[in-house]
């Protein structure tokens, strides 16, 4: 048995696989974003913890047996999270998360540095870990004086499994002090943030060998203590592991808190002023570009919360044939942008509402403007030399048909839909853990599912979904220009 560990942003998700990758069981338990200004987002490091402990004995209650069995365990979790710990390992403020935008004016800073945009081959976002750092000590010198270590979330899991300070390329990939073509922390770009190696975990592959699990923790599980723990991997990363998007040509659409665009790639393809995300892959000697939306299913999830309906009831009431844009147009930028704008200050908009547009107008604005969002991505991902002829949909919000044709229409390609079944990232994370665990070939354990079903571009409605992007396309600047 292998067990994939996955901090989400909602949740942590404890799922058991057996040697031949075969689901078994899993548990659960959920977490809260705490947004105490606007623009900010933070979670509370020991709530992990807590909720990994939950999510084990859930898991525990229902596999006794299987739980005893596990040889190997893989981490997968949020990114760019700067969790701050002192020389005594405490924890030393909440954890500011990945959507997080207040250090735009410091990654605004940092990205005027050539030297990051050449070592990293990415902007510097706001919600990457670097400008968190420099925004820490700005603001809170005291933290910032004692920070002995920086983790990314699931490596503080980790820390707190294995007693290990180790991070693996693919999540550190996204703090913007990695050298992302040599897969190793770059010195001076640490330095460009008054920190330096020290105060950073060491540094290995998502499918090796990172730490083992303590005793005391082996005990309470019921499993062999030194069971190793694999490097795992960023979400992103470990959802690719679980989706088989391993090789070149590969791709997915996630449509989870956060929606990426996602594609493997054989070589580093850097192109940081399209906006698109060039990061280290889980495998060696791998990387992967993808385009990320702050908001996706967030942008659901908001308008259930303030219509009061369930976001299942919300597409329930659009029915399974896609409808042509009514001419309601939805910017889902709820939390600012990253690709393409990379734009923190802008927010979300609804425009050409009418005495007619009802709640449903409202929910099919609101799929379709995501919808739109991917398709931006796409195209960034075109300047970065990465063409994409199908994708997979993955994440909570693949759920709903309606979506899914609305996106294979916006983005004029086939999305297939995986033969039922849990590919996340928790499902990637597990099969690390087997890789890790066994030396297996990782090329070999990261295969692809089985399609289900292949959702075509809507063929009638193609004409109609163009203009309506190239109304999207011209409402950001308008938008921009109205918040100025
Ligand atoms: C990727 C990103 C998000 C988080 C969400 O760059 O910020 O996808 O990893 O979990």
């Amino acid at each position: 048995m292998y067990l994939g560990l996955d901090l989400g942003t909602s949740g942590v998700k404890a799922l058991l696989i057996d040697a031949g990758q075969k689901i078994i069981g899993s548990g659960h338990a959920s977490l809260d974003v705490s947004r105490p200004h606007p623009g900010w987002s933070e979670q509370n490091p020991t709530d992990w913890i807590r909720a990994c402990e939950t999510a084990i004995a859930e898991l525990k209650a229902s596999h006794p047996k299987e739980l005893a069995a596990v040889k190997g365990i893989g981490l997968s979790g949020h990114m760019h999270g700067a969790t701050l710990l002192d020389a005594g390992d405490q924890v030393l403020r909440p954890c500011i998360l990945w959507n997080d935008t207040r250090s735009h004016a410091e990654a605004a800073a940092l990205d005027a540095d050539p030297r990051f945009r050449q070592l990293t081959g990415n902007i510097v976002f706001p919600g990457f870990t670097a400008p968190k750092l420099a925004w820490v000590k700005n603001n809170e010198p005291s933290v910032f004086a004692k920070v002995a270590k920086v983790l990314l979330p699931k490596d503080f899991l980790r820390l707190s499994l294995t007693g290990e300070h180790i991070s693996e390329m693919s999540d550190s990939a996204g703090t913007s002090w990695l050298d992302v073509g040599k897969r190793r922390w770059s010195p001076e770009l640490l330095a460009a943030t008054s920190l330096d190696e020290r105060q950073m975990p060491s540094l290995v592959e998502g499918t090796e060998k990172a730490g083992a699990l303590r005793a005391e923790l082996a005990a309470s599980w019921g499993i062999a203590s030194g069971t190793p723990v694999a490097g795992g991997a960023g979400d992103n990363a470990a959802s690719a592991c679980g989706m088989g998007t391993v090789g070149a040509g590969h791709a997915f659409v996630s449509l989870g808190t956060s929606g990426v665009l996602f594609a493997a790639n054989a070589s580093y393809l850097p192109n940081p002023a399209s906006a698109v995300h060039t990061f280290c892959h889980a495998l060696p000697n791998t990387w992967h570009q993808m385009g990320v939306i702050l908001s996706a299913t967030d942008s659901l999830n908001w308008l259930s919360e303030i219509s009061g309906k369930k976001a299942g009831e919300l597409t329930a009431e659009l029915g399974d044939v896609l409808k042509a844009p009514s001419g309601v147009s939805f910017l889902p930028y709820l939390s600012g942008e990253r690709t393409p704008h990379n734009d923190s200050a802008i927010r979300g908009s609804f425009t050409g509402l009418a005495h007619e547009s009802g709640r449903a107008v409202l929910t099919q604005a609101v799929l379709e403007g995501v919808a739109f969002a991917f398709r931006d991505s796409l195209e960034a991902l075109k300047t970065a030399g990465t063409i994409l002829t199908r994708v997979t949909a993955i994440g909570g919000g693949s759920r709903s048909r309606y979506w899914l044709k609305a996106i294979a229409t916006a983005l004029q390609v086939p999305v297939d839909i995986p033969a039922d079944g849990d590919f996340g990232a928790a499902f990637g994370a597990a099969r690390l853990g087997l890789i890790a665990a066994i030396g297996a070939d990782p090329l070999a354990v990261c295969t692809a599912p089985r399609t289900d079903a292949t959702i075509e571009p809507d063929v009638p409605l193609g004409g109609a979904y163009a203009d309506a992007y190239q109304r999207y396309r011209a409402l950001y600047p308008a938008i921009k220009g109205a918040m100025a």
